[in-house]
Order: structure tokens, then C-alpha cells, then sequence
């Protein structure tokens, strides 16, 4: 799969502008401020319709200007789909593929893939665990529609749990309900995480093998806040049993204490926690191979390589990790940005075009 072009309006700092993209390598430079990291968040907006740098959606919409409007061409199985996505100051969102309008956002979603790699990306493996779980949320969320409807529908329970924990009058038989639907789709959510860590895992740790010469051994661990169980029935009767074992406590702190948004992961290297004990190497090398995985991961359940893009990334990783990259990374479109061309990728991929941004426009296309 991979983008031909995008028009944006009202785009952060982009008012109005169409781009044609090379089918392989994209390189955008320009100096700071001028809206590189811009045009990625509006490929990545296309396929997620929603921001990678913000949780308000809305701060895309260019100062002054009640609403934005993105349009993409993406080419899939040689056939060209045209995905017009479009956003008010309220937030609500349209989308349209081909001129048909979609009720169901989630059908771009899973439709058209894209991957994002940015310095942030780095920390993963030590930053807090709430930057752990939005990666989860955000791959399976490509991969399974059930997933996207179970997330969202938890994510609403809790909200509502949670805000009913600190009325002053508490009738316990609607916390029953609560519990018993919060549990049916936490364990969905519980059982489609470990099946992709386990599957992200064996693909990460031949990667990992890769990038250190077969030296280190990888493997990561999903740290469920709930217990895992094979059994469905039994996941859900284990979270249900675990909210009302503490539902007084929650009643007290006005929150729900446990379920999968307490949810964390683990990359250990040689059996030993990256985590908190893991170099500043060993870090970049395990984030590197978690996003390669990625990449392979979709292939294997889309059936088609996603889009990648790679912001300031490059200049963090050592010359052998670029490498390595690189090496790999021959059936993906990639989109770069860079304070300046990297001559390496350059070399290496002859075939590219070169996009200078100047204040919202591209100059030198
Ligand atoms: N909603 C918005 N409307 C208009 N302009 C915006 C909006 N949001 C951000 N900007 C502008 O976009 C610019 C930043 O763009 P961007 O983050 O893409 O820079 P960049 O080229 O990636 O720079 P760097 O090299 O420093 O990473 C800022 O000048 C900011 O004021
Ligand atoms: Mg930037």
C-alpha cells in the first residue's frame, strides 16, 4: 500500500495544498517550525483520524478557521482509493471513501495502514506505562475491528464508572451492571493484547537478533493488571470477581482500581528487564526492533506492508541501526523528515523525491 498524494486545507500551518508522493522514498526537510512533522501528522490523520502528537483532535484545524479537511489517495492492490476526511471546531468528524460517506470511522481505520516511528517513539521502553498501553490500543486498533469497538466501549464504561464512584449516593445494583459489561469487553481487550504481544514478540526477537548480531535475546512480556486466562468465560468471571473484591476501595478513591487500563508491557533482554535496568543502547536497539515487528506484524494479518513515517528519527540511531533499517525496509513507503538530506538514504535509495517545506508549502517538489 502506499500514498499518492494528499491535499490538506486548513491543516495546522497548511491552508491549502495538494502533494504528489514518490512510491517508495519521501524526504522532507526544511528548516524548523515550517511544518514537517505537520504534513506526517496529516498522513497519519488520513489512516487514524486522529492526531499521533495530541489528544485534542481539534488542534489541527489552522488558527482562525472552523474546520479542516484532509483527501488522500491511497493505492491499494493496484486500485486507487480516494479517503476524504473532514473535521469541525466540535470535533465531529466525516469520512468518505470513493464520495461515499462512512458511519463507521473505524472503516478507515482498519482499511489503510500507516506506522509512525518519532523520537518519542524512543522512550517507549521507559516512559510511563499509559505511552505502553496507547501502542497497544493503537496497532490492534488497525488489525481488529472488534478490538476498536471493545476499546471504545470500555473506555466509555470506565469514564461513566468512574464518575458514578463519586456520587454521594451509590446504588450497588447499577454497579453490578456496570461491572458485568466492563468485564465482557475488558477481557476481549485482555485477550486481543496477549495474542499480539505473543505474536509482536517472536517477530521482535528475531529482529533484536538482527540489529545485535545474534549477542542479546529480546522477548516481550505483556503485564496484564488482570490475570490472563485461556478461557474467556473464565477471564470475565476473574474481572468481575476482581471489581467487586474492590469495589469498596473504589468507592472510597472514586475510581476504578483495576481492569486493562492499568495494563502494562515488558521488554526483557537476556531475561533482564529493559525497562529498569536496560542501557541507553539496549533501549534504542529494543524500540527499533518493536517497530520493525510492527511493520512485519501487519504485513502478516493485512496482507500488505503499512506506510512509515519516520520523524527526526534518523539522526537517533547509530549508523549500524540505520542500517538495519534501511535493509529492511524495502517494501514500505517511507516518509522522513530531516533537518537536512540524509546522504546515507540517499545512497541507498537512488529513487526518491525531495520535498522542501517553507511555511506550510512545499517548495522544490
Ligand atoms: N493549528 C495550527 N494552525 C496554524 N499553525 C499551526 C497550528 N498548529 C501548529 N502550527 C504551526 O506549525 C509550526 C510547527 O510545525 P511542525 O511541528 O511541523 O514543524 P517542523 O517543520 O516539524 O519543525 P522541527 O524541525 O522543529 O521539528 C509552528 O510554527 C506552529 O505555530
Ligand atoms: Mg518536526
Amino acid at each position: 500500500m502506499f500514498l499518492e498524494k494528499i491535499k490538506l486545507e486548513n491543516f495546522r500551518n497548511y491552508s491549502s495544498c495538494e502533494i504528489d508522493f514518490h512510491e517508495k522514498i519521501n524526504i522532507i526537510t526544511g528548516d524548523n517550525a515550517q511544518g514537517k512533522t505537520n504534513l506526517l501528522e496529516s498522513i497519519y490523520f488520513s489512516s487514524f483520524i486522529r492526531s499521533f502528537r495530541t489528544s485534542s483532535d481539534r488542534e489541527m484545524i489552522s488558527f482562525g478557521k472552523d474546520h479542516l479537511r484532509v483527501c488522500s489517495s491511497f493505492s491499494k492492490n493496484g486500485e486507487t482509493d480516494l479517503v476524504e476526511i473532514a473535521m469541525d471546531r466540535s470535533g465531529r468528524k466525516i469520512a468518505k471513501i470513493n464520495g461515499i460517506k462512512r458511519d463507521r470511522l473505524r472503516d478507515v481505520v482498519s482499511d489503510y495502514y500507516v506506522v509512525v516511528f518519532s523520537p518519542e517513539d524512543m522512550k517507549i521502553v521507559k516512559d510511563e506505562p499509559e505511552r505502553r498501553r496507547n501502542f497497544l490500543d493503537r496497532e490492534i486498533c488497525q488489525m481488529s475491528l472488534s478490538y476498536f469497538e471493545s476499546l471504545a466501549v470500555y473506555k466509555k464504561l470506565l469514564l461513566q464508572r468512574n464518575s458514578y464512584l463519586k456520587e454521594e449516593k451509590i446504588d450497588e445494583t447499577l454497579l453490578d451492571i456496570w461491572d458485568e459489561n466492563l468485564a465482557k469487553e475488558g477481557s476481549n481487550i485482555i485477550r486481543k493484547r496477549k495474542g499480539f504481544v505473543d505474536k509482536l514478540s517472536s517477530i521482535s526477537e528475531k529482529i533484536h537478533g538482527g540489529i545485535t548480531d545474534g549477542s542479546e535475546i529480546s522477548e516481550i512480556v505483556y503485564c496484564p493488571n488482570i490475570e490472563w486466562r485461556e478461557s474467556d468465560e473464565e477471564q470475565r468471571e476473574l474481572f468481575k470477581s476482581i471489581l467487586l473484591e474492590n469495589r469498596k476501595k473504589d468507592m472510597m478513591h472514586g475510581t476504578t482500581s483495576s481492569g486493562p487500563h492499568k495494563d502494562d508491557l515488558d521488554i526483557m533482554i537476556d531475561g533482564v528487564s529493559t525497562r529498569k535496568f536496560g542501557s541507553q543502547g539496549q533501549q534504542r536497539t529494543a524500540a527499533l526492533s518493536l517497530k520493525l515487528a510492527e511493520i512485519e506484524l501487519i504485513k502478516e494479518e493485512k496482507g500488505d506492508y503499512p506506510i512509515l513515517l519516520l520523524d527526526d528519527v534518523l539522526s537517533e540511531l547509530d549508523e549500524k541501526r540505520q542500517r538495519y533499517l534501511v535493509d529492511h525496509l524495502e517494501h514500505t513507503q517511507l516518509f522522513i523528515t530531516a533537518a537536512e538530506v540524509p546522504q546515507d538514504i540517499i545512497r541507498y535509495f537512488p529513487q526518491n523525491k525531495k520535498l522542501v517545506i517553507e511555511k506550510g508549502t512545499v517548495k522544490g517538489q
